[in-house]
């Protein structure tokens, strides 16, 4: 149900997402500062704990983005210089980056029509010996094709590393999205469908990988702070190898347990007014709605439309006439492939991938988050059938 209290707010602008913060929020991280440990701590604990719990993963390290997952999820992999992994180029930047970063070399996969998910077909065509991993999105919230993934990646003996930002509350055949036994990377940006303002979770198979990330999250130290200078902690600590700054807080941790347990409230009404999208736009030739999959439940993170060859419509000007009419509309995304980093780095062009460069070109996503209300989503709604 909507919240009658939204119904209040101004009307004027209806963004693309927006964090859903209630009393408990407030009330969690005033109690984090009244008791005067700010850094990785108790909290960060309890929130892998009910994190692991709330999508069945074994094992969770909270950090300060999901960027810093997908990274540490390379490393801990060994993945480095010489290796290729495989992802596609209808993403954020951050999937992209950090292959870079890590020394590997992007290749970038065609996606499925349908799902605008990694397509696997296309993905094995791209096998090479210097094929490592295979880095899958589960788009908008609609999980990837993860059987064949996996049977592609076991079969050639590849990593899979899942980029989960969109995707907390998805399930795939029945199993959350982060059960799996590759490594999830988590988002809590502040439009994700659990927001921490900043921050990230990094889902992993074993205690090891565990070990190994969390070392690496704080300069590749032996120790954190909680162990040096908690009550039963010791000073002394090593460094083992050259990490980074990626670790979570106590405050980010204490917002991310509150949301985390209002998770299925939220999610409920994303899919009310996913529902209300649906059922407007559902049998207008002009319009392509998000598909959704047998045996997949969907995040409902982006709601992205695609216009058909019955529409007259110019995407960039339909999403400019949008956002004039004060609607949030936006594009997820410009191909990767496609930014001067990318084309410079790499000598990348357009025409490489047909299917996702025709695709990017005729989608667009509309406001999708808990908040929206009845009189928003026909406000949204009617000016797409006006302008589609
Ligand atoms: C597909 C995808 N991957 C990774 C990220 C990076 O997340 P963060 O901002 O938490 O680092 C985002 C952020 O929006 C994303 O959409």
């Amino acid at each position: 149900m909507v919240d009658s209290g939204h119904l209040e707010r101004s009307e004027d602008f209806i963004p693309i997402g927006e964090p859903d913060l209630s009393p408990l929020e407030r009330e969690m991280v005033l109690e984090v500062l009244a008791g005067g440990w700010l850094t990785r701590g108790a909290e960060c604990a309890a929130f892998e704990e009910e994190f692991c719990r709330a999508v069945g993963a074994s094992h969770a390290l909270a950090l300060n983005s999901c960027t810093a997952a997908l990274h540490l999820a390379l490393l801990v992999h060994r993945i480095g210089p010489g290796d290729e992994v495989i992802l596609p180029s209808l993403t954020f930047t951050a999937t992209g980056h950090v292959v870079v970063h890590v020394g590997a070399t992007p290749v970038f996969a065609e996606i499925d029509p349908e799902t605008y998910c990694l397509d696997p077909r296309h993905v094995e065509t791209l096998l090479s010996p210097r094929t490592k991993a295979i880095l899958p999105v589960h788009f908008g919230g609609h999980p990837a094709e993860l059987d064949s993934l996996r049977e592609l990646a076991e079969r050639h003996g590849l990593v899979l590393v899942e980029d989960a930002a969109h995707a907390l509350g998805a399930s795939y055949r029945g199993a959350p999205i982060g059960a799996g036994k590759s490594c999830a990377c988590f988002s809590f940006y502040s439009n994700k469908n659990i927001t921490t303002a900043e921050g990230g979770m990094l889902t992993l198979p074993s205690e090891e990988l565990l070990d190994h990330a969390a070392r690496l999250s704080l300069h590749g130290m032996s120790k954190d702070s909680w162990k040096r200078f908690g009550s039963e902690g010791d000073w002394r600590y090593q460094v083992t190898e050259f990490g980074f700054k990626y670790n979570a807080n106590d405050l980010l941790a204490a917002l991310g347990r509150a949301q985390i347990s209002r998770l299925p409230e939220m999610q409920e009404r994303r899919a009310r007014a996913w529902g209300f999208y649906q059922e407007m736009f559902e049998g207008d030739p002009r319009l392509i709605l998000p598909s959704e999959q047998p045996g997949v439940a969907h995040a409902r993170h982006l709601y992205v439309l695609r216009l058909s060859v019955e529409s007259r419509a110019e995407r960039d000007e339909l999403v400019n006439a949008l956002r004039e009419k004060g609607i949030g509309a936006t594009v997820h995304y410009d191909p990767l492939h496609l930014h001067p980093a990318y084309r410079e780095r790499f000598g990348f062009q357009s025409g490489m991938l047909p299917v996702t460069e025709r695709i990017a070109s005729r989608i667009f996503s509309l406001p999708m988050h808990s908040r929206l209300n009845d009189q928003q989503l026909n406000r949204v709604s009617t000016e797409v059938l006006r302008l589609a």
